[in-house]
């Protein structure tokens, strides 16, 4: 019998995954998938294992169909320029224009969002490529579910900062910019390997006292703490961020209000809550060169007491050959953005645990957990008060 080619091995992981896939839909009662407006925006998490098969077997199966030469070309000529459109879409609040499950010509648009006729039917041509926004009769253009996230309760972001300035400087400057920076994190997060599960389930976390104070540094509107405080009644939670971001949060749930305050704090200086159980750093210290890095924990320093953990929530980068080049290529490409954004990146193990040791030496390194199906690890440190740092250390 002869042995399968690697590119029909491929489509073979496409055959059997996409019939998982229906099977469960079929089961479940549930309609295919699909980018209708009012289609589901993210498919239900049972199929996620299928689902990564796919796109990992389909990476492979693009790449060795177009060959080395025409594969290079076309990850220059086509990937620089994909997000032209989908920031003129948001710039000129294009996906309102439309009815949602309505239709509008492109003269209408462009009236409506004072554009040039030319330059909306180029800019949204280009869009529907990528299935944001359909044309079903020539000239007249209708919504998608991808078209749909760019209203404005759900919306993206595009970040960029003047030379010299930290970018969230600059974001902070713009109240309405700021607004939709932090929009653009709650958005992001619906990402199925951002799921808050992971943290909330798959840590131990220290809650039968009565009360377990929890220091969320960095913590935009706060997503994470109200969901530890909803799971966890002895949790009283602290958001710390920029003055424009806490001015702009919403108060949490009544349920949970008198256990979740904000507080304006730079984290850059010292840490005015002492004493918390956890001080918890989401998305934070990749935004920052190890320079910077090692600031920010170090202002904690004052506020630590004895057991108190540092828990980062980040990325932790694999090896390579670890992880299929189709989901390294996302970490990395994270990496990319986190150097160009801010001359900032994303930490492997090692490079965590000498992050903390370089910070102060009473930072342990305690683990760094990696929940299946997660894009990212939880990174403990507990702080070690003086007199004990020998003992540990020789122990
Ligand atoms: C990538 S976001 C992460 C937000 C949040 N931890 C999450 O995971 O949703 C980084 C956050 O750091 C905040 N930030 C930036 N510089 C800061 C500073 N000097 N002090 C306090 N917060 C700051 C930003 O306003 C932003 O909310």
């Amino acid at each position: 019998m002869s042995q399968l080619s690697r590119i029909s091995e491929l489509s073979v992981v496409i055959q059997t995954s996409t019939s998982k896939i229906d099977e469960y839909l079929s089961a479940e009662g549930l309609p295919p998938l699909s980018f209708d407006v009012h289609s589901a925006s993210k498919p239900p998490d049972a199929i996620l294992p299928f689902q990564t098969a796919i796109l990992e077997a389909i990476d492979e199966l693009h790449a060795l169909v177009q060959g080395p030469v025409p594969f290079i070309i076309n990850l220059t000529s086509r990937n620089h320029n994909s997000l032209i459109s989908l920031h003129a879409i948001y710039r000129f609040s294009i996906a309102s224009s439309i009815p949602i499950d309505g239709e509008a010509t492109f003269a209408q648009i462009a009236e409506r969002c004072n554009l040039a006729e030319d330059d909306a039917r180029r800019l949204l041509r280009h869009a529907m490529t990528f299935r944001i926004f359909r044309e079903p009769r020539e000239g007249v253009v209708a919504q998608t579910a991808a078209a749909a996230m760019g209203r404005p309760d759900v919306r993206g972001y595009v970040a960029g900062g003047d030379e010299g300035h930290p970018v969230y400087v600059e974001i902070g400057k713009d109240e309405q910019r700021a607004q939709r920076f932090a929009d653009a994190m709650t958005f992001f997060h619906q990402r199925p390997g951002l799921n808050m599960k992971y943290l909330l389930e798959e840590y131990e976390w220290v809650s039968g006292r009565d009360r377990t104070l929890f220091v969320d540094v960095g913590g935009s509107h706060g997503p994470v703490s109200i969901a530890l405080a909803e799971k966890f009644p002895s949790f009283h939670c602290i958001v710390q961020d920029l003055p424009e971001v806490i001015e702009k949060a919403n108060a949490p749930p009544p349920a949970i209000a008198s256990r979740v305050g904000y507080m304006a704090h730079d984290f850059f200086e010292p840490q005015p809550v002492c004493n918390a159980d956890y001080y918890y750093f989401r998305w934070i210290l990749h935004n920052w060169s190890d320079k910077y890095a090692l600031r920010i924990l170090r202002s904690l320093v004052p506020a630590m007491k004895h057991g108190a953990r540092v828990i980062v929530n980040e990325f932790c980068v694999p090896p390579p050959g670890v992880l299929s080049l189709y989901r390294e290529r996302d970490v990395r490409g994270y990496d990319m953005a986190m150097k160009e954004l801010q001359n900032a990146k994303e930490r492997d193990a090692g490079e965590w645990a000498r992050l903390f040791e370089t910070a102060d030496r009473r930072f342990f390194m305690k683990e760094i957990r990696e929940p299946a199906g997660s894009d990212l690890a939880i990174i403990v440190a507990e702080w070690v008060a003086k007199d004990e740092v020998e003992e540990k250390q020789t122990a």
